[in-house]
């Protein structure tokens, strides 16, 4: 390993923002270990990782962030030079039904690897901790106005409250032990590897199943959209030249109403399929328990301070998207099936 001058562990690599981000970092820095560290919940899918899982600067460890004894093993092996942490429960309806997941992984997953992180820089080894996180924390928006670096926390569902907990452990660790970190608060993501639980990918596989397409109460709630990859780019940045102890906005100044959004993947879908319309399908459903209504972020600061700026128009990247998860219908299968978990023995234990 000592071949290696830096040793980065990605936590919730094998899901998908974790995914695209190792696609992308472990080809581009070729010199740089990047060790994948995840337990594989439902939402972590190695099949998303095939094209670099035989790469020499890969490796992957099965490993729950709640386990503290783990954890501290893969410290012990790998020495880390810096942590990018997006493990974490993600989905806001899970945390409705069961609470409890968020709060052992998002806080308790967090804080064991803060304390390891202390441990060996106290030991002499120094590490950059950067902190995987959401525009959720900061609440819900009326009409107007966006979420700054400066915008108070106030989470409304079991899962941006756990976030936000996570938030504040990473802060405290910077202020009271000088650890190194940066935080980045994000936007609804989109793109390639994201589990059909979520409002595009589900509304993809819906449709071309000719299942109900449910929204939400009245369908006027906002989301702020960035295409997955302008996330990632915006990662590199701030793990390599972010502020210690700063945190950062990134949002694609990309706002659309549920609703808008589910009748333009339906016109989408009339063109490259034909058989609409899709709108057809389209139920209002009751809504979400303490559903945020609108996020917005104000990305300025990052734009200004270290030069990021997305790279995909809204009309580009849907339209991407819509024909990466056609294209890939094997792969949502696998998700539905867990058929990946078969792939993972294979490839993994008999090694
Ligand atoms: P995801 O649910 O697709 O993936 C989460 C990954 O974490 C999976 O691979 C899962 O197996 C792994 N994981 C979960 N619990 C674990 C545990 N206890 N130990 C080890 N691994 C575990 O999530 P995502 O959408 O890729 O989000 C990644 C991160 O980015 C999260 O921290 C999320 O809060 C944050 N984020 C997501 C978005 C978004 O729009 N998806 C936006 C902003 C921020
Ligand atoms: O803002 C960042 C957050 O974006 C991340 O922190 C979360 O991990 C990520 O899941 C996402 O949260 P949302 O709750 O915004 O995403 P979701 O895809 O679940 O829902 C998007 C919007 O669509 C939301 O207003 C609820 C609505 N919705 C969702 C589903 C699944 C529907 O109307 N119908 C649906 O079936």
């Amino acid at each position: 390993m000592s071949e290696y001058k830096e040793r980065i562990i990605i936590t919730g690599g094998a899901g998908f923002i974790g995914s695209n981000l190792l696609l992308n970092l472990v080809p581009t820095y070729r010199d740089r270990l990047f060790i994948n560290v995840d337990c594989l919940t439902y939402a972590g899918n190695l099949l998303n990782l095939k094209d670099i899982e035989n790469t020499d600067n890969y490796r992957f460890e099965h490993i729950d962030i709640r386990n503290y004894e783990s954890l501290a093993e893969c410290f012990r092996k790998y020495k880390p030079t810096g942590i990018i942490h997006l493990a974490a429960e993600s989905h806001v309806d899970r945390s409705i039904t069961g609470p409890a997941a968020f709060i052992e992984t998002n806080i308790i997953g967090t804080f064991n690897l803060l304390e390891l992180s202390r441990k060996q820089v106290e030991s002499g080894d120094n590490l950059r901790f950067h902190h995987v996180s959401t525009d959720e924390v900061f609440g819900s928006l009326g009409d107007t106005g966006f979420f700054t670096e400066d915008t108070p926390y106030s989470p409304n569902s079991p899962y941006s409250a756990s976030k936000a907990a996570s938030d504040h452990l990473v802060r405290s660790y910077h202020k009271t032990y000088g650890l190194d970190v940066v935080t980045t608060n994000c936007s609804n993501n989109y793109g390639p590897y994201q589990f059909p639980e979520k409002l595009i990918p589900l509304m993809i596989r819906n449709a071309r199943a000719e299942l109900p397409l449910p929204v939400y109460g009245d369908g006027q709630h906002v989301r702020d959209w960035l295409y997955v990859e302008d996330h990632c780019r915006a990662i590199d940045l701030v793990f390599h030249r972010g502020k210690s102890g700063e945190t950062y906005n990134i949002g694609g100044h990309n706002e659309i109403t549920n609703i808008e959004l589910v009748r333009l993947i339906c016109r989408i879908l009339d063109d490259l399929l034909g058989g609409g319309p899709y709108e057809r399908l389209i139920t209002f459903v009751k809504d979400r328990p303490g559903h945020d209504r609108r996020y917005a972020i104000d990305a300025s600061y990052i734009e200004h301070q270290l030069g990021w700026v997305p790279q995909h128009t809204f009309d580009n990247g849907i339209r991407k998207t819509v024909q990466w998860y056609l294209d890939h219908e094997d792969w949502l299968e696998s998700c539905i099936s867990g058929q990946y978990l078969k792939y993972y023995e294979e490839m993994y234990d008999k090694r």
